[in-house]
């Protein structure tokens, strides 16, 4: 689906996730470049999140790991990768320069996002009401534990605080992308797709969105079955 937007607007700008799950998905991107059959020379990016408090050029920050899975095989230009800078020292700043070159950019055509075991998108977590535009987050205990990977398997080593993109910009994308794989998401991707829409779910919200599309593994999606049979 990405290929094909990005053939169909060589300027497409895209909001990307980073994570397990879509390592496959820039894998195939990047199989898909080397044959030749992939341009990613006028492309921007927006990721979806940045930690707090790592240096620009840190190899735990989720740039090091943009520029590992996809950055460094493909042709994007450097000056259209754009992720929150982390390091900023006035976050509210930061944020409204990172809204407003997304603003300045058209928004984004296609957003491809994960889900949370907890629900969240982005680091939109659970919470009673929920930010849109970017913001500064407290990072919940369940999403430093997901991220200790990138830590050397220490959660308390990752940042308490991330800037991430708030739920209005990515519900204002043309179109949504979410993927989720394996079993440990077969639940939350049963709530948020089919459970009631609620800020304690953030992925639910999607169900209101005119163009988003689930990509699910078997595993991910087994409780989508359970649901439909549930409510049959
Ligand atoms: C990452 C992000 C997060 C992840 C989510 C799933 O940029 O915004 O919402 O998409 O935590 O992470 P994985 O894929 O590691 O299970």
């Amino acid at each position: 689906m990405v290929a094909r937007a990005v053939r169909q607007n060589p300027r497409l700008v895209l909001g990307l996730p980073t994570g397990r799950t879509p390592e496959s998905f820039y894998h195939a991107l990047v199989r898909m470049h080397r044959r030749g059959r992939l341009d990613f020379g006028r492309v921007t990016t927006f990721n979806l999140d940045e930690f707090t408090g790592l240096a620009a050029d840190d190899p735990r920050s989720y740039r090091a790991y943009m520029h590992r899975v996809l950055g460094a095989f493909v042709n994007l230009s450097t000056s259209r990768v754009h992720l929150p800078d982390g390091s900023a020292s006035d976050w509210q700043r930061e944020a409204r320069r990172y809204d407003n070159a997304i603003v300045r950019a058209g928004g984004l055509d296609v957003a491809v996002i994960g889900i949370g075991a907890n629900g969240h998108i982005g680091f939109n977590e659970p919470a009673p009401a929920l930010e849109a535009a970017t913001h500064l987050v407290r990072l919940r205990p369940e999403s430093r534990r997901a991220n200790a990977y990138l830590f050397g398997g220490r959660p308390q080593q990752v940042p308490t605080h991330a800037l991430s993109m708030g739920i209005g910009t990515i519900l204002r994308a043309r179109t949504v992308v979410l993927l989720a794989t394996g079993q440990a998401k077969a639940a939350i991707v049963a709530r948020a797709l089919t459970g009631p829409v609620t800020t304690r779910v953030p992925a639910s919200l999607l169900q209101v969105h005119r163009s988003a599309v689930a990509v699910l593994d078997r595993s991910a999606a087994a409780g989508l079955a359970a649901a439909a049979t549930d409510s049959a």
